[in-house]
């Protein structure tokens, strides 16, 4: 039972489902957000009654030595949402610390949450290795926890993540079942909604496209620096002449080819280039040069939508308070579900 939907006053919004799914602000959304969940968020937001969330007190959970980088962030990730079509008529967008009441959520939560499930979350194992995390904080171990407020305070049904999410999204439900067990059927339980594309690979070959190792094209590089950045980028390293015959299969170029360049608009072109690498009949320094142009058209759009936004501060500020205004009435509904659930005192 929908507990959420059936409680909530009739009005517009009561039919759509909901989504929920954030980023952290500690750098500007690449490409490899665009391809993994940013293009998709852009074909939801008709669909869904869409939650987008800037995950600030998350990012802080690995940032904080530098809270001024966060806090400039969580301006630009807004730039990059508006600048890639998410339209503020049709999605809340919200930052995390501005919703007070997803920290109480994680208050409670916590109750139900055992230290072991945390310890042993495959995404908080990976993230704590590759930071080289000898000890991990009370905050950064317990992420997915608030990661579960942020989810079920607006009781959204479906989340919409790249699958290094999933554990948790698997806690959420968790922690949902054995809060509604406990004390009643107050939490929606939600699901994720993982993208076909996987996680693109950096320009270096060396893991996936991530703002801290800065092997990343952002979503607001100007064209020039697309070039150059494409330019760098590792291919085939058995290939040392341009008539060698090529491995598109190992070269990053071709990846993003496959899905951010000719590969996603659905063009011939792409077997193409992997027919002349093959035989050794294009250069990668020609490969590279049509990735380029098509990197650029694929971003013109996105740039010209930011140059707009940037020049109207004011408007992105609206949004964002709008939004909090919204996830707050939510949210608070929520808490006080919540609280009512655990007998808490309520004034
Ligand atoms: N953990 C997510 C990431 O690092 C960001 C995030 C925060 C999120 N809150 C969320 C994603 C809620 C989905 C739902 O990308």
């Amino acid at each position: 039972m929908d507990v959420r939907t059936e409680n909530r006053p009739t009005g517009m919004e009561t039919h759509r489902k909901r989504i929920l799914t954030g980023d952290r602000p500690t750098g500007r959304l690449h490409v490899g957000h665009y391809v993994g969940s940013l293009r998709s968020r852009v074909a939801l937001q008709d669909k869904y009654d869409s939650f987008i969330e800037i995950a600030d007190i998350q990012a802080l959970t690995t940032d904080f030595e530098q809270p001024e980088v966060v806090a400039e962030n969580v301006h630009q990730v807004c730039l990059d949402y508006l600048a890639v079509g998410l339209d503020p008529e049709k999605v809340t967008i919200f930052v995390q610390s501005a919703v007070p009441e997803i920290a109480e959520l994680t208050v409670f939560y916590s109750l139900i949450t055992s230290v072991n499930s945390l310890r042993h979350n495959p995404t908080i194992k990976t993230e704590a290795a590759e930071r080289g995390y000898t000890s991990l904080s009370y905050g950064f171990l317990g992420y997915p926890v608030s990661q579960a407020a942020d989810i079920t305070s607006v009781g959204a049904h479906l989340v919409p993540v790249g699958d290094d999410q999933l554990p948790h999204i698997e806690l959420t439900r968790d922690i949902v079942r054995r809060f509604n067990a406990l004390y009643g059927p107050v939490l929606v339980e939600p699901q994720a909604l993982v993208g076909e594309c996987p996680r693109l690979v950096g320009l270096d070959g060396g893991g996936k496209m991530s703002k801290s190792k800065g092997n990343g094209i952002s979503l607001s590089d100007a064209p020039e620096l697309v070039r150059a950045k494409v330019k760098s980028a590792v291919t085939d390293p058995q290939r040392l002449h341009a008539h060698d015959p090529g491995h598109p299969e190992v070269c990053v170029v071709h990846t993003y080819h496959r899905y951010l360049g000719e590969g996603a608009r659905g063009s011939e072109a792409l077997a193409d280039f992997e027919r002349s690498c093959r035989a050794g009949a294009i250069g990668c320094a020609a490969c590279k040069e049509n990735l380029t142009r098509s990197l650029n058209t694929l971003l013109a759009p996105a740039r010209e939508r930011r140059r707009y936004y940037e020049e109207r501060p004011g408007f992105v500020k609206e949004v964002l308070a709008a939004g909090i205004t919204r996830v707050r009435g939510e949210a608070a509904l929520t808490v006080s579900r919540v609280k009512s659930a655990l007998r808490l005192v309520q004034f």
